[in-house]
């Protein structure tokens, strides 16, 4: 375990004993966004049932977040159950959302210490009462942090959120509130989840499924796109700064010509 003087926040396990690479300045995404994909093959082909993949994953997830603040990352989503994941068993559904409770109350206080500000990105009216008051507590307990914001998206969907941002829009322009002509794309972005949290800069998506399943698709407009095979159990934050260490390669464009 690494130690922090003179506090007794843990930075470890590290299994190196390192720490991450150095990248340029402006070389590391502010903004990495997570699809945590793979556990029930995970689970399957070790024999197990799908939940033990979803359990496995928790001890990764905590690695990934001590990797990225070690890289500089400001901003970390990650995309934890869907507005499509209803379609599952009930009893797996019930599961991978007691497992995200468990994590935040698990960790949560660890997390805090460490300066992590939690963010909830997602639907409020239907998750358990429970988990509802567990993310929204670890959102309170966490507002005035400020080394990286921790977004959990639990019972997201990018087409849900921009239908609630577009009906919102909608109310005020029929309120007379809002002039329909000056709706531009901060407009829409401020009625979003978190308006606060910019752009995707990285969208990493593991277990070699290479398609977005709904994630942040306003926030991706210009994300560099990043799609590994790891299955999130076996992902940690070797493999995170591999993702960070091809993102510091490439060229961003935004549409402007290429330096070639
Ligand atoms: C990701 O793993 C967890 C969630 C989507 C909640 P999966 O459960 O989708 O694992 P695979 O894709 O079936 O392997
Ligand atoms: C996307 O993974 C949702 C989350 C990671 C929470 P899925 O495993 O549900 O996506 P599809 O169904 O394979 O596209
Ligand atoms: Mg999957």
């Amino acid at each position: 375990m690494q130690q922090m003087a003179g506090t007794s926040v843990s930075w470890g396990p590290h299994p190196s004993g390192g720490w991450s690479p150095l990248w340029a300045p402006g070389r590391v995404p502010a903004h990495v966004a997570l699809i945590v994909d793979g556990n029930g093959r995970w689970a399957a082909r070790r024999g197990l049932a799908r939940n033990a993949g979803h359990a496995a994953a928790v001890p990764r997830l905590l690695d990934t977040i001590d990797g990225a603040v070690e890289a500089g990352i400001r901003h970390l989503s990650f995309y934890l159950f869907s507005t499509e994941n209803w379609l599952r068993e009930p009893e797996e559904v019930a599961r991978i959302l007691e497992i995200i409770g468990g994590f935040v109350t698990d960790n949560q206080a660890a997390l805090h210490a460490k300066g992590m500000r939690a963010l909830w990105c997602g639907r409020r009216d239907r998750v358990p009462d429970a988990l509802g008051r567990t993310l929204a507590g670890f959102e309170q307990l966490t507002r005035d942090n400020r080394t990286m914001d921790l977004v959990f998206c639990v019972d997201y969907g990018a087409r849900d959120e921009l239908l609630r941002a577009a009906a919102e829009l909608a109310r005020e322009a029929a309120d007379g509130r809002l002039n329909p002509d000056c709706i531009d794309v901060a407009s829409l972005t401020s009625r979003l989840y978190q308006p606060g949290v910019p752009d995707v800069d990285l969208l990493i998506r593991t277990s070699g499924e290479r398609r977005i399943s709904n994630f942040l698709l306003w926030q991706c407009a210009y994300a560099e796109l990043y799609f590994t095979d790891v299955l999130f159990p076996d992902f940690d934050r070797f493999a995170l700064w591999e993702a960070v260490a091809d993102y510091a390669g490439r060229e961003r464009r935004f549409g402007k010509a290429g330096a070639a």
